[in-house]
C-alpha cells in the first residue's frame, strides 16, 4: 500500500470474525465513520501517533479497547513540531508494520493523513500554551510543544474522540495536552498510561531504532540513573541539587552520552524544586550518537 498526493488511500482489511479494520487518510471520512460509531453509541478513544509503533503504542491501544467501544488511531509524522535540524526526514515510516500491529491490537480506524491533508494551506492558527512548555525540552526544542498541542487540537476535533490516550514517557507532553484541554474547556478525557520499558530498563521509543548496538547496550544507564535517584529520595534525601548530582554521576559512566538536563520538577508546574516535598518528577534528556533519548519517574516519597 502507498500514498497518493492527498495522503493513504482507503481501504477496509477485513479480519477473521465480524470485525473489520478501516484505514483512511480523508478526514471527511473518518469524521463519518465516527459520527457512525457515536449513533450506535460507541464512545470513541482516539491513540495520536507518529507512527513507528512499539509494545508501547500498544499498551495505549489496549488501554484504549479496554475503555472505548471504537478505538482510532492516527499516524502522522507532524511537520509542525520538528525543529530545523531535526529528525522530520528520517523519523522511522514503516506504515505496513504499523497497520499489522493495528490490526493485531483490536482498532478500528487507522488515520493516517497526508500533510497536505491536515495542513492544506499555510498554518495561521496555533493553540499555545505557555509558562509549561518553556522547561524541560521546550528550553532545546522552542516551537515543539506548539506542533504539538496544534496537531492534537486538529486531531480531536476531526476524530471527535472522548477520551485520547498518551504515554507517560512523554511526560512534559501530557501535563501540557492535559493543561491545554482543560484550560480551552475540551470535551475530552486525557489518560495517560505507564511507560512501557524493554528488559533491561530503557524506555520504549521509536528513536531506540536510531542507537547502534553499543549505544542500545549503553542506554539503559538513564534509567538507573533515575531509579539512584528515586533510592535517594525514598531514602529521605530533600535536597535536589544532591539527587541531581547523583543522577549525574550514574549517567556519567557512558561518556557518550551528552546529557541535555537532568531536573526535579513538580509534576502539574514543571517548575524546578527548591527542595524535594511530596511529588517529584525527575525527568531527563540526554543524547546518544543519533538518538535524543528522554526518560523520567515520578516519585511520590508520601512525605
Ligand atoms: O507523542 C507523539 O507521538 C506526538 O507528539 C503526537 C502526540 C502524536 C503528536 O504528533
Amino acid at each position: 500500500m502507498s500514498p497518493n498526493a492527498s495522503g493513504w488511500r482507503s481501504v477496509e482489511i477485513v479480519l477473521k470474525g465480524a470485525r473489520r479494520m478501516r484505514v483512511t487518510g480523508k478526514i471527511a471520512e473518518i469524521r463519518q465513520w465516527t459520527a457512525e460509531a457515536r449513533a450506535a453509541g460507541k464512545g470513541i478513544g482516539l491513540v495520536p501517533t507518529m507512527g513507528a509503533l512499539h509494545v508501547g503504542h500498544a499498551s495505549l491501544i489496549d488501554a484504549a479497547r479496554r475503555r472505548c467501544g471504537f478505538v482510532v488511531v492516527s499516524l502522522f509524522v507532524n511537520p509542525t513540531q520538528f525543529g530545523p535540524g531535526e529528525d522530520f526526514d528520517n523519523y522511522p515510516r514503516p506504515f505496513e508494520r504499523d497497520l499489522a500491529l493495528c490490526e493485531q491490537h483490536g482498532v478500528d480506524v487507522v488515520f493516517a493523513p497526508s500533510a497536505a491533508e491536515m495542513y492544506p494551506r499555510e498554518n495561521l492558527s496555533w493553540v499555545t500554551v505557555s509558562g509549561i512548555t518553556e522547561h524541560l525540552c521546550g528550553r532545546s526544542r522552542p516551537n515543539h510543544f506548539r506542533g504539538v498541542t496544534t496537531v492534537c487540537t486538529k486531531l480531536f476535533n476531526i476524530v471527535g474522540c472522548d477520551v485520547a490516550f498518551f504515554g507517560q514517557k512523554d511526560a512534559q507532553q501530557c501535563v501540557v495536552i492535559r493543561r491545554m484541554v482543560a484550560d480551552l474547556n475540551m470535551p475530552l478525557e486525557i489518560l495517560v498510561c505507564p511507560t512501557v520499558r524493554e528488559a533491561d530498563g530503557l524506555a520504549v521509543s521509536s528513536r531506540n531504532q536510531y542507537l547502534s548496538a553499543q549505544q542500545r547496550k549503553d542506554a539503559p544507564i538513564i534509567y538507573e540513573a533515575l531509579k539512584k535517584g528515586r533510592e535517594m529520595i525514598e531514602a529521605g534525601e530533600t535536597d535536589p541539587a544532591r539527587v541531581r548530582e547523583r543522577i549525574e554521576a550514574v549517567m556519567r559512566r557512558v561518556p557518550a552520552l551528552q546529557i541535555e538536563y537532568i531536573s526535579l520538577v513538580d509534576p502539574e508546574t514543571l517548575e524546578d524544586v527548591k527542595r524535594i516535598g511530596r511529588a517529584v518528577l525527575i525527568a531527563v534528556a540526554a543524547r546518544l550518537g543519533p538518538a535524543r533519548l528522554i526518560d523520567n519517574i515520578v516519585v511520590d516519597s508520601g512525605r
